[in-house]
């Protein structure tokens, strides 16, 4: 199944009015008089909204009432009182898919989807990056979100760096949780990565068609099952679950807030803030003056971080002088 933010026009009149009617019972016959839609259109929906998660009450005499909302991600949640001028304005919502990063790329070309995201609640062959599957069981917020940047090709190696600041803020906000960043693309808790990021792009010369950010959050997971699984893959280092047990936070809070941050960091990038953001990722890298090794495609090296340039590169002090790394995996610390 998928829903999007443009489409399910009456199932989204008739859970509004329930929302805006805390608690109350209202009758099928009161809902279709307001709403203007026939008594079985609103029984319909009402049966599709109970499907969807929320919890709807119903009493004989008294009608229907809310009583639970869900925790599903679907496209009217993130839209609703979202506070940004174009990221998540549109959303296309799957139970199931692929790749979130797959089904954006077959529309990121189209001029009205600058700022769109594609959520997923569960991806049969998520991807991490370089070649990399990725583990995406529900419980995760899966997402992509396609930009039309007006920045540049050399501005683009910085927009992981950027989507790491803007989400370890969100998550703050959000959880009230302090989470680290690890060069390149990784939040970590505790020492173990609780969300990751990749980058596909489309440019011609020096110009962006558009970029795709891929952001894998695990929000409630089982994290043994999931270490289980992924023990014995490359670059494993260890994988933790953000909201805690007795913390009821819905995941499109979380959702919610890391759009307003990204669009308030993509705006520094436009005016080519690059300092900025650099220095935000800096404040909660926990390995900087650490020595470090790093597998690259040229092998292994080793040395003391010194922090990221601004294109994102690593910079290593080994016996041969800095070295700057654009790709590769930190795995020694
Ligand atoms: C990594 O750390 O290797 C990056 C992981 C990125 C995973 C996300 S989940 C949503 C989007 N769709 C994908 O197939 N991958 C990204």
């Amino acid at each position: 199944m998928s829903y999007t933010s443009f489409d399910n026009i009456g199932l989204v009149k008739v859970l509004s009015f329930f929302q805006t009617h805390d608690s109350e019972y209202l009758s099928g016959e009161d809902l279709s008089d307001v709403l203007k839609i026939s008594r079985v259109a609103v029984w319909k929906h009402i049966k599709k909204i109970q499907s969807l998660g929320y919890k709807i009450e119903s009493k004989q005499k008294l009608g229907y009432r809310l009583i639970n909302e869900t925790e599903k991600l679907l496209p009217w949640e993130i839209t609703k009182d979202l506070k940004t001028e174009t990221i998540g304005k549109r959303v296309y919502y799957f139970e199931e898919i692929d790749s979130t990063q797959n089904f954006a790329q077959q529309i990121a070309l189209d001029e009205k989807e600058n700022g769109t995201i594609v959520i997923a609640e569960k991806q049969t062959a998520g991807k991490g990056r370089l070649d990399r599957k990725w583990t995406s069981p529900r419980g995760g917020i899966w997402f992509s979100l396609i930009v039309h940047p007006k920045f540049d090709v050399s501005t683009s190696t910085l927009v992981p760096i950027a989507g790491a600041v803007a989400l370890s803020k969100a998550i703050k906000t959000a959880l009230g949780i302090d989470v680290s960043v690890k060069w390149p693309n990784d939040i970590t808790l505790d020492g173990k990565k609780v969300a990751g990021m990749l980058v596909d792009a489309s440019f011609q010369a020096n110009n962006i068609d558009y970029l795709i950010l891929g952001i894998g959050i695990n929000f409630d997971i089982d994290v043994k099952k999931i270490e289980k699984r992924l023990s014995k893959s490359a670059n494993f280092y260890g994988v933790n679950s953000l909201r805690k047990k007795n913390d009821s936070t819905p995941p499109k809070i979380l959702l919610r807030e890391f759009l307003v941050q990204f669009e308030k960091t993509l705006i520094q990038l436009n005016k080519g803030e690059k300092t900025r953001i650099v220095k935000e990722w800096t404040k909660r890298a926990d390995k900087i003056g650490k020595k470090i090794s790093i597998n690259t495609s040229d092998g292994k090296i080793s040395g003391v971080t010194q922090g990221i340039d601004n294109d994102g590169a690593l910079k290593l002090k080994t016996s041969k002088g800095i070295k700057k790394i654009f790709v590769g995996d930190v795995v020694l610390e």
